[in-house]
């Protein structure tokens, strides 16, 4: 199965282009199912836009890990999925960065997600610092993240959990465009495979890359096999552009 997350990030500003982008979105999509579509909408607007969804799943950008409780401006995983919603969003690299997410708190949001029956969908990826130094040194710096991030989840919890590989230097918002190269992207997602297997016993998982995916540069990924779908931040708030790349992922099918 592959998987194409739309992450909205803090947009739209109003309910009102929140419905009208999903609704075309799973209108266009509603003959595509063999991919998983999963719209992750702000907060405020995920109610409406599980009322709009169509064969969308709808997931969160970030959730709390207790149930219940004094946790002011909180939104825990009980909460979310008696809402409806079935993915969340943990640890991508603009609220490590604008909220000091750590490790520590990232492997307690995942652990809560799973162990909620949600989709935990954990970003993991290098600044460019570190690529500059070689995809080795990449390697080594994702894997750190997965070994802490995933603290104490194991092969149980191997369905639920899907990591995202984003590069942070290649998020369009940082780098004003510049995807991975797929072919080192697709390596860093193998590599991310056999951590996985390796030390935690998960052995299909499914990992994803993100980082300036648009309709220009996605079928140069779908065509590396070990790529299982997308995670899409600019292009997901272009109908247009998110449906063409749902169905050029499609034709890799
Ligand atoms: P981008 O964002 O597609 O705009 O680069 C991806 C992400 O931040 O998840």
């Amino acid at each position: 199965m592959k998987i194409i997350i739309a992450n909205w990030k803090m947009n739209p500003v109003t309910e009102e282009e929140a419905v009208n982008l999903v609704g075309k979105i799973a209108a266009g999509a509603s003959n595509i199912k063999e991919i998983e579509t999963v719209i992750t909408p702000p907060f405020v607007f995920l109610k409406s836009v599980l009322e709009k969804k169509g064969n969308l799943k709808v997931g969160a950008q970030d959730v709390f890990w207790e149930n219940r409780g004094a946790y002011t401006g909180e939104v825990s995983p009980l909460q979310l999925k008696n809402l409806g919603v079935s993915y969340v969003i943990i640890g991508h690299s603009e609220r490590r960065k604008w909220l000091g997410e750590t490790d520590e708190v990232i492997s307690k949001k995942v652990k809560a997600t799973v162990e909620n029956g949600l989709r935990a969908v954990l970003c993991v990826g290098e600044a460019k610092e570190i690529r500059n130094k070689g995809i080795d040194e990449a390697k080594k710096f994702v894997q750190e993240q997965l070994k802490k991030g995933l603290d104490g989840i194991n092969k149980s919890y191997g369905t639920s959990l899907v990591v995202a590989y984003e590069p942070v230097w290649a998020i369009s918002t940082f780098s004003g465009g510049k995807s991975d190269n797929p072919a080192d992207a697709a390596e860093i997602i193998s590599f991310i495979k056999k951590v996985l297997l390796s030390e935690f016993g998960i052995s299909s998982p499914l990992v994803l890359y993100g980082g300036s995916v648009s309709g220009k540069n996605i079928a140069d990924f779908a065509a590396h096999d070990s790529i299982d779908g997308f995670l899409v931040g600019s292009a997901s708030l272009q109908e247009e552009e998110f449906l063409e790349m749902i169905k050029v992922v499609s034709s890799f099918l």
